[in-house]
């Protein structure tokens, strides 16, 4: 198995499916096995992962700033309080460059010669602030949760994303309650992955401590959902891990 490259894209279509949750943990994960790791909040406006990793205090320059060369880019880079990760702030309000593909494209692509993973999380929705970074994406990671909206969004953006020109696509199903699906009669987890047309890395459980963690910045070092994010970071470099039980 190869690994599936450095760049990697962080969608969903659907809101609160879990992009930012995943960019974290699977960011730390990969930086635990010793990586440097640069994780991009795309989401501007919004912004997230600076509070998630607890370091809003030392955000003072973000992406716009860079691309409006207001910063040298290493000034907008964030040394996180976890070794080996790194962030790039979202900028406080609108930021037209995070929609150009090329403006994109290139900045990753210089980072990419610093880091060993970029991991971009981006907005919700299937618009070009979505899908800019597409073409330069080794890799773009759909996360979806089991409901079928949630299902239709991930099919929707897997469509849109290879329309742009995505290589690779992979579905992290998030927020999988295997009791929850038996009980509503949802489609159960072989339908639901059939019905993205993604190919599964990775499940992720249901788990409180996920909350619990993104609430005090503090990684997630215990539990099923850690346990999934550890073994979705050996899959990304290729490792061959068997699916976890439910
Ligand atoms: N596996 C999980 N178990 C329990 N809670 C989870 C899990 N994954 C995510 N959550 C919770 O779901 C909520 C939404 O997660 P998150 O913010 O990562 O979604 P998002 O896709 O980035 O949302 P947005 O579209 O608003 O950017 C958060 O409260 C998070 O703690
Ligand atoms: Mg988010």
């Amino acid at each position: 198995m190869g690994q599936l490259g450095r760049i990697l894209l962080v969608a969903s279509g659907k809101g609160g499916a879990g992009k930012s949750t995943f960019s974290v943990n699977c960011g730390t994960e990969l930086s635990r096995r010793g990586r440097k790791v640069l994780l991009i909040d795309g989401d501007a406006g919004l912004r997230s992962l600076d509070l998630m990793l607890a370091v809003s205090d030392k955000a003072l320059f973000d992406i716009g700033d860079i691309f409006a060369s207001r910063c040298e880019t290493e000034k907008a880079i964030i040394q996180t309080n976890r070794p080996n990760l790194f962030l790039l702030p979202a900028p406080q309000s609108n930021c037209e460059y995070l929609a150009d593909s090329e403006a994109v494209g290139r900045l990753c692509s210089e980072l990419a010669r610093t880091f060993d993973y970029i991991i971009i999380d981006s907005p919700a929705g299937v618009g070009d602030y979505v899908t800019a970074p597409a073409p330069v994406a080794d890799c773009v990671i759909v996360v979806a949760n089991t409901e079928p909206v949630s299902i239709r969004s991930a099919e929707r953006l897997a469509q849109i994303m290879r329309m742009k020109g995505a290589k690779n696509l992979r579905l992290v199903l998030n927020r999988v309650d295997a009791k929850l699906i038996r009980k509503n009669n949802l489609p159960d987890l072989d339908a639901a992955i059939d019905g993205t047309t993604v190919q599964l890395i990775g499940i992720v459980p249901e788990d409180k401590r996920v909350t619990a963690a993104t609430a005090t910045g503090e990684p997630l070092t215990k539990g099923r959902a850690a346990t999934a994010f550890k073994n979705i970071a050996a899959r990304l470099e290729g490792e061959y891990v068997p699916l976890m039980k439910l």
